[in-house]
């Protein structure tokens, strides 16, 4: 793969669309306090003000404090309210051909009001935990809207994870409520998403409702007294949004959690809060993808990460933006599907992964080529480093080679777009998220805790707090404390490498810690290993990730099977389907490597450094710390004879 290191293409601002940006130098020079304070007032829609910008207790920030608001109100009923009710919130697109719908901001409102008044009638409240786990509908997103109107707190678990990964999540938040779908579509099949929901219902007791949405209408089985059809719950609900009002929350109250995983095999239970979080996404979502009324915005991401609830979701819906929802995949029917849907409405902007351009390129121009993309004028990437020539592909057969293209960085923890070009203002390079949005304070430390001069590698850290930043890890203080800010003092912890250039842009190279990067998904090494060991024919495994060009990085894992098992093509097979079984088929090694023993320092820690130099197939580092040196000799051979 090509060098980030060595690329000085340098693209400036295009004075068209800079004469006409929502952002101009100056917001470089605003003040931090005033930037928010500004911000929030005119974004968000109070009922009532805030007194206090933010407060920082280090690590521990709350923003806005004093103010009373409502999510739902902010990004549904104050649009109808201003004569915007017509406007089309979601075109949405079904991944079986034809199967399409507009809903307009008034068609939005009457859907999340009926919802929600269906929710409360069946003992939803203010505080009710709920668990979601659908597809790319548009139910998903009111079924969202609709707790946040009832000031439910809800958890979105991705459906591509398994029963068990789903379990996991409804137990820990103690869900009463999970919304669902018989099954979804992906690439003309279906997925179980209603089987597997029993499957975690049976394993999370506290969970005593279940709602499903009749989607491919291939049935589903209720429990009689537990399930209702989605069907049910609405029918006979008033549509009037005064018969089921927004719900006062504070700034503060919690709007959802959303788990991620961490380097231990636990997933993390990430706190969002109402006011800082959706201020956060939408000042960033109005600069950074250049918002006005006459946008029509796509951002191609699946709405159980991050990236859909803040710009698929909360960011596009607060601005009253026009956005497509897309339920499929790339590929389905033919290749050319995401350029045929931009074509039809016109899209105006694009945010996507560095792994599906990477795709894309791999197919080849020629499918882009057959359709008019001439509506688009901003391009925008997220989830990993886009390599330079990803980058170039992307502005140049997707963007007419005149679009500008933003490479934006964050996290599900900091909820928020926190280092990215601003288009029409910034000299854009490719591979680089260049600076800090305004307001926000990164730096790159090294090891001491220093800031690294021009060209040095470090740590990227985020200096301040920033409104939509995680208020905290649920129910596990400790483990926010440790994973965040015990590496330098008041100070968050990225896990990100990072290296500033002459300009002070940033360059983003990856995670430094045990948190691997598929396509744009995270995953930690430990839980697909502990997902491996917990196999009955398992006596040892160790995972690394392995740079692979499409996906960025690859799973491999080196496993050490219990006497007596067979290392066959067969185990591998049933391996792999374990790993899916566990978490969730996006965690499935692309290889797995059987070996008598793993590479062990002599205090037994497994040195998975030296694997990762293995599955990258680099010089190997340091072994003299290895306990037996002659293991890494004999995996060595064995990676090779299977790869
Ligand atoms: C990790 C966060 C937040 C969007 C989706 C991923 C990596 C994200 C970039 C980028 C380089 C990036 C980082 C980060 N990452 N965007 N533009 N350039 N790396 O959210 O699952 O919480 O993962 O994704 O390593 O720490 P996430």
């Amino acid at each position: 793969m090509d060098t980030a290191l060595a690329e000085d293409r340098r693209f400036p601002p295009d004075e068209v669309f800079a004469a006409t940006a929502n952002a101009d130098a100056s917001i470089y020079e605003r003040d931090f306090e005033e930037f928010w304070t500004s911000e929030a007032r005119s974004r968000i829609s109070w009922f009532r003000d805030f007194e206090t910008l933010y407060e920082w207790q280090p690590p521990y920030a709350k923003w806005y404090l004093g103010g009373s608001l409502n999510v739902c109100y902010n990004c549904v009923d104050r649009h109808v309210e201003a004569g915007n009710g017509d406007k089309v919130a979601y075109f949405w697109e079904g991944e079986p051909l034809g199967d399409r719908r507009a809903l307009t901001f008034a068609g939005l409102q009457r859907e999340v009001v009926r919802f929600a008044a269906g929710l409360r009638q069946l003992g939803v409240r203010k505080g009710t935990p709920v668990g979601i786990y659908m597809g790319m509908v548009p139910e998903l997103a009111i079924a969202m809207l609709a707790c946040a109107r009832l000031g439910a707190p809800f958890t979105v678990v991705f459906g591509g994870f398994s029963a068990e990964a789903l379990a996991g999540r409804l137990t820990d938040m103690e869900c009463e409520v999970l919304i669902t779908q018989d099954q979804g579509w992906r690439k003309g099949r279906t997925v179980p998403l209603k089987a597997n929901a029993d499957d975690a219902v049976s394993r999370a007791p506290k969970v005593t409702t279940v709602v499903v949405l009749e989607r491919t209408g291939q049935g589903a089985a209720l429990t009689e007294g537990r399930d209702h059809t989605w069907a049910s719950v609405v029918a006979g609900q008033p549509d009037d949004p005064a018969a089921c009002p927004c719900e006062p929350m504070d700034s503060e109250d919690l709007l959802f959690l959303l788990y991620s995983s961490g380097t231990t095999g636990k997933p993390k239970g990430i706190v969002h809060t109402t006011a800082g979080y959706l201020t956060g996404v939408a000042t960033t979502h109005h600069y950074i993808f250049d918002i006005s009324p006459a946008t029509v915005y796509w951002c191609a991401a699946d709405i159980g990460w991050i990236t859909g609830h803040s710009y698929i979701v909360f960011g596009p819906l607060a601005n009253g933006t026009t956005s497509v929802l897309y339920e499929g995949v790339p590929d389905f029917p033919e290749r050319d599907r995401w350029w045929d849907i931009i074509e039809r409405y016109r899209v105006t902007v694009l945010y996507t992964a560095p792994t599906a351009i990477r795709t894309h390129m791999k197919w080849g121009p020629q499918y882009a080529e057959q359709h008019d993309l001439s509506s688009l004028r901003l391009l925008g990437s997220v989830g990993e480093p886009i390599n330079p020539e990803a980058w170039i592909w992307y502005r140049k057969h997707i963007g007419g080679d005149h679009t500008p293209v933003v490479d934006t960085w964050w996290q599900t923890e900091t909820g928020m777009i926190m280092i990215t070009p601003l288009p029409g203002v910034t000299t854009l390079k490719p591979g680089s998220a260049t600076r800090p949005f305004p307001g926000v304070q990164a730096a790159v430390y090294n090891e001491s805790g220093e800031p690294v001069g021009p060209g040095a590698g470090g740590y990227l850290v985020l200096k301040r707090p920033w409104p939509a930043m995680l208020r905290g890890l649920y129910k596990d203080d400790e483990r926010y404390r440790a994973t965040y800010w015990s590496r330098y003092d008041g100070v968050y912890f990225t896990g990100d490498g990072a290296r500033v250039d002459s300009d002070g842009d940033l360059w983003l190279l990856g995670r430094v810690d045990d948190v691997m990067n598929v396509s744009g998904h995270r995953l930690s090494t430990i839980e697909v290993e502990s997902a491996l060991v917990d196999h009955h024919d398992v006596a040892e495994a160790a995972v690394v990730g392995r740079a692979d060009a499409q996906t960025g990085q690859a799973i491999v894992s080196y496993v050490t099977l219990k006497a007596g098992v067979d290392a066959s093509p067969a185990k591998l097979t049933e391996l792999r389907e374990h790993v899916a079984m566990r978490i969730g088929r996006i965690a499935m090694p692309a290889n797995i490597v059987f070996t008598p023993e793993l590479p062990k320092t002599r205090s037994g820690k497994i040195m998975r450094r030296l694997l990762r130099d293995v599955a990258d197939n680099r010089e190997l580092g340091d072994t003299t710390t290895l306990a037996d040196p002659a293991v890494v000799e004999e995996i060595k051979t064995r990676a090779v004879t299977e790869a």
